[in-house]
């Protein structure tokens, strides 16, 4: 323990402050991160010659606290980025999702992007540099808006100056960081056609309602935001973002968020080494089925694994899962020639979370050592929101494909949505030196779309992160 943190432990407010934190700015993360949020709220105390919680939080409720809160915030986020972050899925906008919105707005003429927790601003100015340089001619009369928003001010004033370090360029290649950018001593200068075409300003995504440009966002990108928030926050953010998108519009999260239960009202679209979702008009999302508690599972066991028929499905709302639910009905036919693991994914991105548990069910009933079948039953548990469940398939999943990082991957992404951060560094480190003992570029079998190299370097990504 610090001493920050033994000081603030003691003091009767330090939780209502930590709760005034966490609920302004969605960061759930702090919860159990006593020793960095107290290190932050000692400085904040010195700094304000304030003797404890309870006059800061005073502080924070007058006029001017708006001003120390704005401080606060920008000591707690994290605003790690850098240009053309995910280079698979800036490939996904240029092959993809840019064509595809230049063929939709060719009547009004207009792009409105949204990069929403934009940090110091590399991603916005990112795709503003992607459309000049490879649609420029296209959009030459078209009218572009992008805008960048955050809650920390301080990256919003460093994204204005359109200044950037060699480090934040890791990911550019050179020729066009000579194009879009001028040398000024150590730093770069973005050029200012590319300046002009992004707005930033300061927006809060989890208390402000989002800007509504008249005819939605074609394209809004929130990556690397919601790995700080719990599960509601995520939801209740994810269901803004949804109603911020013009129909057929386009949502890119962190490549390190795939989840698709999050995204149920979205169609799912796997692109390679990218997912993207899309909002369409008319797409119903299936019922999700009732939550049922389950029961505490024992640990997983090689002989238990033997001897386990694949856990009974629970009553569904739908009338087809309700025939496939009896035993003697058997699950829809799986047209012979498409692997089952693949057609259980197709299924899930379509949403058709019925039939792809069904698919899932049959690769159980062939095989019920199938780690890779537990893995997929872990992630339509965790869509249907029964995580008691699915971790149980994941620890299955885990200890029947001992070699693989993904389900340890998966089974980080559900510890920390409980909060365990010891269980998630853990599960986060197994899948690290598990993908470490692969080829970068070979697919992971769960997830073809995804490669080791890629998965080593999203746990890496979290590890940081966790470490603080
Ligand atoms: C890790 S950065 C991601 C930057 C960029 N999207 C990327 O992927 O490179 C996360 C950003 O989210 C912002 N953020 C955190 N909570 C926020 C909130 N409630 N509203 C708006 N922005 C928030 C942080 O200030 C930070 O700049």
């Amino acid at each position: 323990m610090t001493t920050a943190e033994e000081f603030l432990q003691n003091d009767p407010s330090y939780h209502r402050l930590k709760d005034k934190v966490v609920g302004s700015t969605g960061m759930a993360f702090y919860r159990d991160r006593d020793d960095i949020l107290c290190d932050v709220v000692m400085r904040r105390l010195l700094a304000t010659g304030l003797r404890d919680c309870d006059a800061y939080l005073e502080l924070l409720e007058t006029e001017g606290g708006s001003d120390e809160l704005d401080i606060l915030i920008a000591e707690l986020t994290i605003g790690e980025t850098y240009f053309f972050r995910h280079h698979a899925q800036f490939e996904a906008l240029e092959q993809k999702i840019i064509p595809d919105i230049l063929r939709r707005n060719e009547s009004i003429r207009q792009i409105n992007v949204w990069s929403a927790g934009c940090s110091t601003g590399p991603e916005a100015y990112s795709v503003a540099i992607l459309l000049k340089e490879r649609f420029g001619k296209q959009l030459a009369d078209w009218n572009i808006h992008i805008h960048g928003t955050d809650i920390n001010r301080k990256f919003l004033a460093l994204a204005r100056t359109g200044r950037f370090g060699p480090w934040s360029f890791r990911a550019v290649p050179e020729e066009i960081r000579e194009r879009w950018f001028n040398q000024v001593g150590d730093e770069w200068e973005i050029s200012r056609e590319i300046k002009s075409m992004v707005r930033f300003y300061p927006h809060n995504l989890v208390t402000d309602p989002p800007p509504k440009p008249e005819n939605g966002f074609d394209l809004i990108l929130c990556r690397n935001v919601i790995i700080y928030f719990d599960r509601a926050t995520a939801e209740a953010l994810v269901a803004r973002l949804h109603e911020s998108l013009a129909d057929g519009g386009w949502l890119a999260m962190g490549h390190s968020e795939p989840n698709l239960a999050l995204f149920r009202k979205f169609h799912t679209l796997s692109l390679p080494g990218a997912i993207i979702y899309r909002k369409e008009a008319g797409y119903a999302p299936p019922a999700l089925p009732a939550r049922t508690a389950a029961p505490p599972s024992p640990p997983p066991s090689r002989t238990r694994a033997v001897k386990t028929v694949p856990p009974k499905k629970p009553a569904r709302q739908s009338a087809r899962s309700a025939l496939t639910a009896q035993k003697d009905v058997p699950p829809p036919r799986i047209p012979a020639p498409r692997p089952a693991p693949h057609l259980v994914l197709e299924l899930a991105e379509k949403g058709d979370w019925d039939a792809a548990e069904a698919a899932c069910d049959a690769m159980l009933r062939a095989n019920p050592l199938d780690g890779r079948a537990y893995y997929y039953r872990a992630l339509l548990l965790e869509q249907a929101g029964r995580f008691a469940e699915s971790e149980t398939a994941l620890r299955r999943s885990v200890f029947l494909d001992r070699r693989s990082p993904l389900p340890h991957y998966q089974l980080a992404l559900l510890l920390l949505h409980r909060q365990d951060v010891n269980g998630a560094q853990r599960s986060f480190r197994n899948a690290l030196s598990l993908a470490d003992r692969r080829e970068a570029d070979t697919p992971l079998p769960e997830l073809p779309d995804l490669t080791a190299g890629q998965l080593r370097e999203m746990a890496a990504q979290y590890l940081q992160r966790l470490k603080g």
